[in-house]
C-alpha cells in the first residue's frame, strides 16, 4: 500500500504502490503542471523529497476532498467528475468557454469510453474472425508458440533509442529487457503476475508489481501477442460506431476483464489488422488511461505480427521496435520469473 511504501500519504490511502503513481500521471495531466511542481524542487533526481510539501501539494489534497464532495453530494458518488473535468490541462481552469474551440474543429477525445453494442454494426465475432484472417488465419496463429526479439526502444523524453529484447511464449507470458541511459529496466508478465524492475533513478521502488485492473490490462497486452484464442481474452464483447484515428477508418470493438475493466480494440477497416488497444485502470482519482498504438506488420512463421508498437500512458510514451525474431524458439522459464 502506498502509506506503506510513502512516507507522507494524507489522502490517497489504502491503493497499491502502482496505482498511486497511476495517480501522479494523473495529476500531473489533468492539471498540466510536472512531478516537479507539486513537489519541492529537491525532488529532481532524489525520490525521497517527493515527502515534503509546499503550497501546490497542499492545495492538491483539498481538490481531491473537493472532488469526491462533488460526486457524492451531486452524483450519488459516481466518479464523473475528476481533476480533467474542470482542469483539462491547465492549472487554472477557465471560467469561460472558449470561441476558438466553439468555432474551430472539435479536439480529438481519447476513444475508450464504456459503450453498448451500437445498432447496425456486425457483431464482435466477425470482426475478431476479419483479424484473424488478416494475420494469417487461427490455425496458423495457433502454431505460433513462442518467440524472441531483438531491436530498439525509445522512451518519451530520451535522447536517442537503447537496445530492446522481448522473450514472449503463448499464452501470456512476456518479458521485456529495456537496456536504458539509467541501467536496465526488465517488465515481466509471467501470465498471472507481472512487475516492473527499473534503475532506481526512474522508479521510486526498485520492484514494482503491478495490481488490479492494470495487472489484467498488461496480462491482456501480453496474451494479444499469441491472439490465435481472442475472443477468449475478454467478455461482453460489443462494437461501437466506427472511427476515424489520423487518415485510418477503423472499427472499434470492446470487450470486458475479468476484474470488470474495459478494453478497446480498433481494428483497420481497410486490413482488419489491429491498431490499437485502448485501457484503463480505475484509481480513487479517475480513469488512468492507457494505450497501445501497433504498426508495421510483417510476417513471422507465416503470421502477421507488428515490428513496431507504442504505449502511451499518463505519465510517459514508450517506443518499441523489433529488428529480429526468432520464432518457436525455447525459453527457459527463469525469464518469466519475477525480476
Ligand atoms: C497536482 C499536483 C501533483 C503532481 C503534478 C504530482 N504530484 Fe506527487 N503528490 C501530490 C500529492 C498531493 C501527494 C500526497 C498525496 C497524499 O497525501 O495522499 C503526492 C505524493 C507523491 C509521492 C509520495 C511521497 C511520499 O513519500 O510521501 C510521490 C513519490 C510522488 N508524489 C511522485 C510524483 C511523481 C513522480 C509525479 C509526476 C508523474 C507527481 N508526483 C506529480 C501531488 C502531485
Ligand atoms: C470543480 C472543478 C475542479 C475540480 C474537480 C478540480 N479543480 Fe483544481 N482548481 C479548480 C479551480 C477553479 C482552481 C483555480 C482557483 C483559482 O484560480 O484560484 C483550481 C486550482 C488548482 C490548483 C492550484 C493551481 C495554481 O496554479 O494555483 C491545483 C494544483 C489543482 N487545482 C489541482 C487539482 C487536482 C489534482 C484535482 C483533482 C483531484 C482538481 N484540482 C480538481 C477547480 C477544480
Amino acid at each position: 500500500m502506498a502509506e506503506e511504501v510513502f512516507k507522507n500519504i494524507q489522502v490517497l490511502k489504502g491503493i497499491p504502490v502502482d496505482e498511486f503513481m497511476g495517480t501522479m500521471g494523473f495529476f500531473a495531466s489533468a492539471v498540466g503542471l510536472n512531478c516537479t511542481d507539486c513537489h519541492v524542487d529537491e525532488s529532481g533526481g532524489n525520490w525521497a523529497r517527493y515527502a515534503d510539501d509546499n503550497a501546490l501539494k497542499q492545495r492538491t489534497r483539498q481538490m481531491i476532498v473537493m472532488m469526491n464532495t462533488i460526486n457524492r453530494t451531486n452524483f450519488g458518488g459516481r466518479q464523473v467528475v475528476t481533476c480533467n473535468t474542470c482542469h483539462r490541462g491547465t492549472p487554472k481552469p477557465n471560467v469561460m468557454p472558449s470561441l476558438d474551440a466553439l468555432y474551430g474543429p472539435p479536439p480529438p477525445d481519447e476513444p475508450g469510453d464504456p459503450f453498448e453494442q451500437a445498432p447496425g454494426q456486425p457483431p464482435a465475432e466477425q470482426i475478431l474472425d476479419r483479424y484473424l484472417a488478416a494475420i494469417g488465419g487461427a490455425a496458423r496463429a495457433a502454431a505460433l508458440r513462442s518467440f524472441t526479439g531483438t531491436g530498439a526502444y525509445l522512451g518519451f523524453d530520451d535522447p536517442s533509442k537503447v537496445p530492446l529484447e522481448i522473450y514472449a511464449r503463448a499464452p501470456g507470458q512476456r518479458a521485456t529487457v529495456v537496456h536504458g541511459f539509467s541501467g536496465e529496466t526488465t517488465s515481466v508478465v509471467d501470465g498471472r503476475n507481472a512487475w516492473i524492475a527499473a534503475p532506481p533513478t526512474d522508479r521510486p521502488v526498485p520492484l514494482l508489481p503491478l495490481t488490479g485492473q492494470e495487472l489484467e490490462g498488461v496480462r491482456l497486452e501480453a496474451e494479444l501477442l499469441f491472439p490465435s484464442r481472442i475472443e477468449e481474452l475478454l467478455t461482453r464483447w460489443r462494437v461501437g460506431v466506427p472511427a476515424v484515428l489520423g487518415d485510418r477508418d477503423v472499427q472499434v470493438v470492446q470487450g470486458t476483464t475479468a476484474g470488470g475493466a474495459v478494453a478497446t480494440l480498433c481494428f483497420d477497416a481497410e486490413t482488419g489488422l489491429l491498431v490499437r488497444l485502448v485501457r484503463y485502470a480505475a484509481s480513487p482519482i479517475g480513469r488512468l488511461v492507457t494505450r497501445v498504438d501497433y504498426d508495421d506488420y510483417r510476417e513471422v512463421a507465416g503470421v502477421r505480427m507488428p515490428f513496431r508498437w507504442t504505449v502511451s500512458w499518463l505519465s510517459g510514451r514508450s517506443t518499441y521496435e523489433l529488428t529480429d525474431v526468432q520464432p518457436n524458439v525455447p525459453i527457459p522459464d527463469a525469464r518469466f520469473a519475477r525480476p
